[in-house]
């Protein structure tokens, strides 16, 4: 039992006490909302620095990826050119001596009379010399021995051109659309290239088709936001023109699609393709400074995507 005098003494104090034990109550309030305060501003802070560092990384993945689709290009056109230069050469040579061998069976024809065998077996050997020529003018293309003809020429014309040539040669159960944005899309090309590199891509998705179904055919103003410019430094500054070329055939597997502007890279049989195509329409877009790409999945048809500068900017 406390004694009367401590109780009495506790009683004097009682507001004294009250007082201490209130400021120091209040002193702690004070550091708790405080020591709360700085732990929520670290907590934005370190959110925030979380941020940037994802931001970083992101940007950093970019950037590594970016540099990884550069150096696959420049070894892919390293590759091609070293691969055109070669068969550039052999071709040079090839086609003097089918010259030579056109040259000498024209003139065997014309001591032999016109209706007999062996007539008939000369013009069996000029036909096979001509088809020779064409293949090596093909070659010659790719390997970028061809002289380019550049005026300001409009893509949708010619586009329009090579479908009415096309269409004809393409079965009836097979439909060709073509839809085009703005009224004129002028470049500076060679038509005659061009028509090659449309006619190339469009036959292999007639190919790839099996008979039937829809190739649709689009040209448009290649907008900015497209990866296209940032992943080709040098578009940056300049304006393009972007058609695609879609298909719902066959579509490649990923170890095709790696090959197939690869000249003599074919996956058709013996006599159907000399896998010179895609690289024949992938050397002459790149002599418009252009670029050609595609996107595809097997059974899942393909789009060949390819961009061409405008002859004037436009934005
Ligand atoms: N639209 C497509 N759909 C599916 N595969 C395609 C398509 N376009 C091209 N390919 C594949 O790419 C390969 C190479 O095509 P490319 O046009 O260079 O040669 P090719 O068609 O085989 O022969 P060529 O065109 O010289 O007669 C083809 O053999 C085919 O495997
Ligand atoms: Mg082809």
């Amino acid at each position: 039992m406390p004694s009367k005098e401590l109780i009495a003494a506790v009683q004097t104090n009682l507001p004294l006490i009250a007082l201490f034990l209130g400021v120091f109550i209040a002193i702690l309030f004070a550091i708790t909302t405080r020591l709360a305060y700085i732990a929520r501003q670290r907590a934005v802070s370190l959110d925030q620095i979380n941020l940037d560092l994802t931001r970083e990384i992101a940007e950093r993945e970019q950037a590594e990826e970016s540099k990884h689709n550069l150096e696959r290009a420049l070894l892919q056109g390293q590759k091609l050119q070293a691969i055109g230069t070669l068969a550039g050469g052999i071709a040079h040579d090839f086609n003097n001596i089918l010259y030579a061998i056109i040259g000498y069976v024209e003139m065997a024809q014309e001591d032999v009379s016109n209706d007999g065998l062996i007539y008939k077996n000369l013009s069996k050997v000029l036909e096979g010399a001509h088809r020779g020529q064409d293949l090596i003018s093909r070659i010659l293309t790719f390997s970028r021995r061809q002289v380019y003809e550049f005026k300001p020429i409009d893509l949708k014309e010619t586009i329009e051109g090579v479908l009415s040539l096309i269409k004809p040669a393409i079965p009836a159960s097979i439909t060709l659309s073509f839809t085009a944005g703005i009224d004129n899309y002028i470049i500076l090309g060679d038509q005659t290239q061009l028509y090659q590199v449309l006619m190339n891509i469009i036959n292999n998705s007639v190919d790839a088709m099996d008979g039937e179904g829809e190739i649709s055919i689009t040209l448009s103003k290649a907008l900015r936001g497209n990866p296209f410019f940032t992943q080709n430094p040098i578009a940056q500054d300049k304006d393009y023109y972007k058609f695609e070329i879609k298909d719902l055939g066959c579509g490649m597997d990923d170890e095709t699609l790696e090959r197939i502007f690869e000249p003599f890279f074919t996956t058709k049989d013996v006599g159907k393709g000399t896998g010179l195509g895609l690289a024949t329409a992938h050397a002459i877009i790149k002599e418009h400074h252009g670029d050609i790409a595609v996107v595809s999945k097997l059974r899942e048809g393909a789009t060949f995507v390819i961009y061409l500068p405008t002859y004037k900017n436009i934005s």
